[in-house]
Parts: structure tokens; C-alpha cells; sequence
């Protein structure tokens, strides 16, 4: 299965990590939404968005790309790192998703190390995280969505 993961991970590569972690399973290109002006999507299997969560949603750019790029029809899914919840961070991927009659495999979402705002003071919250567990959690999702097995929602895992 040929993938693409289109992503935005900006405040500490939280969600590059995860990213990396992944793409060893298999035939996966990143492409990081800030650095590519324009990209041809048709050419893959499957379609990935992924982005930390800021303000309670995944970041608008990848929003912006995927509006502008996502073909139609293509089995896409997400993937986010949080502070504190990712809440219903993907949902305005999901409307997009259903706009171009693409059907969603699954959403995957793990902690991710957090200094912003008053979490700073302390040091920062989900400290060590996206850890080597979280790391086999997210291969085991790629795996299964890559098998066709994967359609529920991840629990949160805290
Ligand atoms: C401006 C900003 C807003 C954030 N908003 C949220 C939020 O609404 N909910 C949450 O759980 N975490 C929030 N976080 C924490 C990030 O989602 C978390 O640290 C994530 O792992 C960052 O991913 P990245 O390192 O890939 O950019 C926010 C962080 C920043 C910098």
C-alpha cells in the first residue's frame, strides 16, 4: 500500500515522531504541509493527516491542504498528539473527508510533551511523550488499517 501522511508538527516534533515510528512499516512518504506548495495525492494508495492539537482541533493548515489536495474517493485516516485530549480535534477533517466521499479508516491519538501557556510554568505535562509505547500502539494502528482491520476510534490512552 502506497501512503502519504501529510503533516504539521511544529511545537516540540511530537507528531514527527509518531510519523517516523511509521514510516518504517512500509511504502509511506511525510509531507510536511508548511514546506510543499503544491502536490499531486492521486498517485497513492491511501491518505494520511496528522498534526498536533492546538486550540482543540488539528492545525488549520493541514485543514487548508486537505481541502486543497485530497482527492476524492480515497481511504484516508489521522493521526494527532495532545497535551490533555484530542477531543473531537479531527472532526473538521472528517467533514472534508465526507465531502469528497472518502471513507475514514481510523483515528489514532497519543500524548505529546506540552510547555504551552501555563504549562510551561510547571515544567511542561506529558513529559516524555509520544514514549516507546506510544510509538508501538501507532505502528500497531498503521498495521491494521494497511490489513483492513482497523475501524473503531483508538481509546485515549492517558
Ligand atoms: C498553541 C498550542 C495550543 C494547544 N492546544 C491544545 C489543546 O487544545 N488541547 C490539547 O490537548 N493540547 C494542546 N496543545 C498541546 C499539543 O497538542 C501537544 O503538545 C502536541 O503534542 C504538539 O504536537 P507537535 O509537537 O507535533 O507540534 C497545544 C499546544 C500549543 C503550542
Amino acid at each position: 500500500m502506497k501512503t502519504a501522511i501529510c503533516y504539521y508538527s511544529r511545537h516540540h516534533g511530537n507528531t514527527k515522531k509518531l510519523l517516523d515510528a511509521i514510516a518504517r512499516e512500509g511504502d509511506i512518504a511525510l509531507i510536511d504541509v508548511t514546506t510543499r506548495q503544491s502536490v499531486d495525492l492521486t498517485g497513492y494508495d491511501c491518505i494520511g493527516f496528522a498534526s498536533g492539537i492546538y486550540g482543540f482541533a488539528f492545525h488549520p493548515a493541514v485543514e487548508t491542504f486537505a481541502r486543497q489536495y485530497l482527492p476524492r474517493e480515497k481511504p484516508v485516516f489521522f493521526l494527532c498528539t495532545y497535551g490533555v485530549t484530542k477531543g473531537r480535534g479531527a472532526a473538521a477533517l472528517e467533514r472534508i473527508a465526507q465531502e469528497k466521499g472518502c471513507s475514514v479508516l481510523g483515528t489514532f491519538g497519543c500524548r505529546g510533551y506540552d510547555t504551552f501557556g501555563p504549562f510551561r510554568l510547571v515544567g511542561g505535562i506529558a513529559k516524555g511523550h509520544p514514549d516507546d509505547r506510544d510509538l508501538e500502539r501507532a505502528r500497531r494502528f498503521y498495521r491494521e488499517i494497511s490489513a483492513g482491520n482497523h475501524s473503531a476510534e483508538e481509546p485515549e490512552v492517558k
